[in-house]
């Protein structure tokens, strides 16, 4: 067995948190079964209690362990664990009486997926049981989506990061709820856009924008206004013309391709495209934290974001820019 797979599992089983990478982003992974090391993942984290964590499994058979799947929504459940796992779509379910009350917030529900990563499998299949593992970033900041920006976030609180290279999709996992319906197809709750896109999800039912709550208690704080944002104040313009510069401030530009309107409207201290000269979202979609990231270590007094396209991965791409933007 690989030396980090061991040495990540040794930790686990001691109750300890450990950052492994998976297909989407990083995620600080603790044993989902110990209530204490849940603990040490909020504290980590500065994540407030109120906020689940997603739990992950292995193997997709091992669903029963965390998750009591009624009767009325096993076919779709098995439907799209058959078509989406092991992937980046996050399923809301019952859950199991055994799982610590602290992982899901005392919610009566659970947030599974199964994550495809090489090296996240291996350490959940080696350590035979369940990992709770929300982004390893601070709450509200941006996600890491490499092991250097891991350490930028949680270096110094956590034992190891084990550096599996950039995520393949650079994305968090979509978020979906079930609620079946009399003679027709289930209608899936879209709680988190994410790489599994509406368009991926409607031929197994109907896909709608869960309600957003707000206030103590969300039905998902990664869904609250402000997350996923830089230190940095970022804008998100509609239109190149909208944007007013403030004399003496200094600007960086967000920008999709790295030329056109938005490049030519300024003259911009820093520009970071998402998918350079080419325009393709998947490409934008593993940039986005990173260029995020960058922007806001350069200096610059405001970040302005230049609008994707929103279809497809777009959606979600969108969002995070929207939640970066939110009043704080
Ligand atoms: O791609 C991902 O999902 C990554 C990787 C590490 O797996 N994880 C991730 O976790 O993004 P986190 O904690 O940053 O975001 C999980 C979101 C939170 O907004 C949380 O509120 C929501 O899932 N969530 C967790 N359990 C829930 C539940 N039972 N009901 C509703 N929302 C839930
Ligand atoms: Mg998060």
């Amino acid at each position: 067995m690989n030396e980090a797979v061991e040495a990540a599992c040794a930790l686990l089983r001691a109750g300890e948190v450990v950052a492994l990478p998976t297909e989407t982003v990083y995620g600080l992974a603790a044993d989902a079964l110990n209530p204490e090391a849940a603990a040490k993942v909020f504290a980590a984290k500065e994540r407030p209690s109120f906020d689940p964590l997603i739990v992950h499994i292995a193997r997709r058979r091992e669903l029963s362990s965390v998750a009591c799947v009624p009767a009325e929504i096993s076919g779709t459940v098995e439907k799209l664990a058959a078509a989406f796992w092991p992937g980046p779509l996050t399923l809301i379910l019952p859950k199991q009486p055994e799982l610590p009350d602290i992982v899901t917030s005392g919610l009566p529900t659970v947030a599974v997926r199964c994550s495809a990563h090489p090296v996240f499998r291996a350490v959940g299949k080696e350590l035979g049981g369940p990992i709770a593992a929300p982004s390893a970033n601070r709450f509200g900041r941006i996600s890491p989506t490499s092991a250097a920006a891991v350490i930028k976030e949680l270096g110094g609180r956590i034992p190891l990061v084990v550096d599996g290279g950039a995520c393949p999709e650079g994305l968090e996992s979509t978020i979906v709820s079930i609620e079946t319906r009399e003679g027709k197809k289930p209608l899936f709750h879209l709680h988190r856009a994410g790489p599994v896109t509406k368009e991926m999800l409607q031929p197994f039912g109907k896909v709608v924008k869960a309600k957003e709550k707000t206030g103590d208690a969300p039905h998902a704080p990664g869904q609250l206004p402000s997350h996923y944002a830089p230190v940095t104040p970022l804008v998100l313009l509609e239109n190149p013309d909208d944007f007013k510069p403030e004399p003496g401030k200094r600007y960086g530009l967000l920008s999709y391709r790295g030329e056109g309107p938005y490049v030519e409207r300024h003259e911009w201290e820093v520009v970071e495209a998402l998918s350079p000269g080419s325009g393709k979202l998947a490409e934008a979609a593993i940039r986005l934290f990173h260029v995020m990231r960058v922007l806001d270590e350069s200096g610059v007094d405001c970040i302005v974001a230049e609008p994707v396209s929103e279809t497809g991965l777009g959606v979600a791409i969108m969002d995070r820019l929207r939640r970066a933007a939110a009043e704080r």
